[in-house]
């Protein structure tokens, strides 16, 4: 290894040469053990690396030996020069290793018999001052060879391949960050969005969660039926995010909240001039969606002019930007939502039939709250959780008697309106359990029992009643309500609601 100063400065470059052109560790050291043979004649090169966990040092790459000879070098940390260097973080050169009793011979890979000398020679590679593997090399030595310098040139490669090691961890722990973080984004979408995340354990909502499994798998066009605020929007994003399509795009477009015009160019785009406006060549939702679905909300509202094109669509799978002369292939899938009824559209002339039959492939039909009253204890606990964590405040408890009362009302607004009305409850109720008094005048109100005897016009008197003890304590109380409302064994809110209800003046 007597390598003058031009080849030494050759080697380094083509080196640093190496490490700039990969980020793959085992390749830049293969190639530096590569590069140390063709400059210095070095035929057989090792590099070891710690391994933190098992305390074993592992050859990592090696030039010049077999693959069995490779995996056979293995040292424990102090045995053999290799887990001496590691130990001490001392180079070691050994002149002669026939003459060496602490070489072990591991990987019997060396002929010993052909009576010519081999030197060794094993530096720490030393990463933030701890030495995390060894770099080794040997040769047929001669008397005359300057053992000092060869080491200060194995000494400057081992720095190199530090630095080599280092940024390979810092890239491979970046790299699982990143996918980490990436699996922690998907499961919490899935989450988000997963069948198990829609409330109700009821037979209608089991059929449901049965029929979201069974569709999502399939290409086919889904339509879901249901009467505002039953779920359509969460079955939708479930039948997506079960779907192949998970990955790709959803992209959802209301029917209803854009006018014709607007419409047609939000779902197919414009070209640029195509109108008045279009100043810009607009990408329609439907090729944004791409791959993925698309989510058409209320399309029973759709005028005319639009199903015409979406038919095309989903015939041959064509988008035609408003002002354009040719189609373009899109692979999307559709889910299409509406509270309204469909098929009567069809036989008033408002909906196309064509159109009705290409969207009702397979259909999820989402039932009124009414129907599957069963599952409001369970929703109401749902939202007290959601909503608490939302308004701050640990939600109040509701009672069976209160519960009942919810259970009698109508909810033509379905799960949206009984999420609105808990809203509202928590925030106005400030005590640890909702009493009735609590409750909107819409739960209060009595559905009476089928057959029970009712009074004419019963409530008025009770209202009078009412009215009457109300005035008396607020007379009493100089209009405190505080105090009328100790009085009348009432809350502070519900006498203020009841003052209102009855137009009674604070005097
Ligand atoms: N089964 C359910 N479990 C939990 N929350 C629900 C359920 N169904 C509806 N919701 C909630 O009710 C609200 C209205 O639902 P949404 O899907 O927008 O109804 P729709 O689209 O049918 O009008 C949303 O906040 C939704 O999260
Ligand atoms: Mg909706």
């Amino acid at each position: 290894m007597k390598a003058t100063f031009a080849t030494e400065v050759q080697l380094l470059s083509d080196i640093a040469k190496a490490f700039a052109e990969s980020l793959n560790l085992e390749e830049t050291l293969k190639s530096i053990l590569i590069l140390l043979d063709t400059h210095l004649k070095l035929h057989r090169g090792t590099i070891t690396l710690l391994d933190p966990d098992t305390e074993m040092i592992n050859i990592k790459v090696a030039h010049g030996l077999s693959e069995r000879s490779k995996s056979q070098g293995s040292y424990k940390v102090g045995e053999g020069i290799t887990g001496r260097v590691v130990q001490t973080g001392e180079a070691i050169v050994v002149p002669d290793i026939a003459k060496d009793p602490r070489f072990l011979h591991k990987t019997r890979s060396r002929d010993t018999e052909n009576g010519r000398k081999t030197a060794f020679f094993c530096v720490p590679i030393k990463l933030e001052g701890r030495t995390v593997g060894t770099l080794s090399v040997d040769r047929q030595a001669a008397r005359t060879d300057d053992f000092d310098a060869s080491l200060r040139l194995l000494n400057i490669i081992s720095t190199m391949v530090a630095q080599a090691i280092k940024l390979n961890k810092m890239v491979e722990s970046e790299r699982a960050m990143l996918r980490d973080e990436n699996v922690r984004l998907r499961r919490e979408l899935k989450t988000r969005f997963d069948v198990h995340n829609m409330v109700g354990t009821s037979n209608a909502m089991q059929e449901v969660y049965r029929l979201i499994e069974q569709v999502a798998d399939s290409n086919a066009t889904v339509l879901i039926r249901g009467e505002s605020g039953t779920g359509k929007d969460l079955v939708a994003h479930a039948v997506h995010y079960n779907s192949l399509r998970a990955d790709k795009p959803f992209i959802k477009v209301n029917c209803t909240a854009l006018p014709e015009t607007l419409l047609e160019s939000e779902l197919f785009g414009h070209e640029k001039g195509a109108f008045t406006g279009a100043i810009e060549r607009k990408l329609g939702r439907f090729e944004r969606a791409h791959g993925g679905t698309i989510f058409l909300d209320e399309i029973g509202d759709m005028r005319q002019e639009s199903q015409a094109k979406l038919l095309r669509v989903l015939q041959d799978g064509v988008v035609e930007r408003v002002g354009a002369t040719q189609g373009r292939q899109v692979d999307v899938r559709v889910i299409a939502a509406t509270n309204r009824p469909l098929r009567e559209l069809v036989a008033d002339g408002d909906f196309r039939e064509d159109l009705y039959y290409r969207l009702d492939v397979l259909s999820v039909v989402l039932p009124p709250l009414r129907e599957r009253i069963e599952d409001l204890p369970l929703l109401v606990q749902h939202f007290r959780e959601k909503l608490g964590a939302r308004i701050g405040k640990p939600a109040p408890a509701f009672s069976p008697p209160v519960l009942d009362a919810m259970r009698r009302y109508r909810w033509p607004g379905n799960v949206r309106e009984l999420e609105n009305t808990l809203e509202q409850i928590l925030i106005l109720c400030d005590r640890d359990t909702v009493a009735l008094d609590d409750l909107p005048d819409k739960l209060q109100e009595r559905s009476p029992e089928p057959g029970a005897f009712q009074l004419p016009a019963g409530g008025i008197v009770l209202e009078e009643v009412e009215q009457d003890l109300i005035r008396q304590a607020m007379d009493r109380s100089g209009g405190r309500i505080k105090e009328a409302a100790e009085l009348l064994g009432l809350t502070y809110k519900t006498l203020q609601y009841r003052l209102k209800k009855h137009a009674i003046e604070r005097n």
